[in-house]
């Protein structure tokens, strides 16, 4: 069974992950707006694993007795100056992220609930790969100075990313 403490903290990372898959979702949008074939295709993709982030938590809560909340999620900014901007953003996102979960870990451990710390590990293990996607994807990008032939170039092979 959950303490309330832990309960709550997981709820509150139940609601990041939900606006995660929503900025993703947006973020989609706007790529597929703009002609970016290739990068909407991957943040498409990116949306529906945070669902699965987001769900496995969800389920964890009420799996362990507690009660998951489905909470009202902040709407993520609509428009963005470039694909660029994406991926920035995509970066900070995630590092925010790495930060929530550890602190989401040392909560667990406060609690000496070590169950949910061993579930955790997974989320710990996966920002580490989030955060090298992000930034391996923007240092392409900044190798691209904005040349639109290598852009269109990076758009097509971005689609076939499937590792955040
Ligand atoms: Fe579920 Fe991208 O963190």
């Amino acid at each position: 069974m959950l303490s309330k403490t832990v309960e709550q903290a997981l709820n509150q990372q139940v609601e990041l992950e939900a606006y995660s898959a929503n900025l993703y979702l947006a973020m989609a949008s706007w790529a597929d707006k703009e002609g970016f074939a290739g990068a909407s295709e991957f943040l498409y993709e990116q949306y529906a694993e945070e669902n699965t982030h987001m769900i496995k938590i969800f389920q964890y809560i009420n799996d362990r007795e507690g009660h998951a909340i489905v909470a009202a999620i902040e709407q993520p900014p609509a428009d963005y100056k470039s694909i660029q901007e994406i991926f920035e953003k995509t970066l900070v996102h995630e590092k925010l992220i790495s930060k929530k979960i550890n602190e989401l870990v040392g909560v667990c451990m406060k609690e000496n609930d070590f169950t949910t710390v061993n579930f955790l590990q997974w989320y710990v293990n996966e920002q580490i790969e989030e955060e090298s996607t992000a930034r391996s994807i923007l240092d392409k990008l900044n190798l691209l100075e904005g040349d639109a032939s290598k852009m269109y170039l990076f758009d097509r092979d971005i689609a076939s990313l499937r590792i955040l």
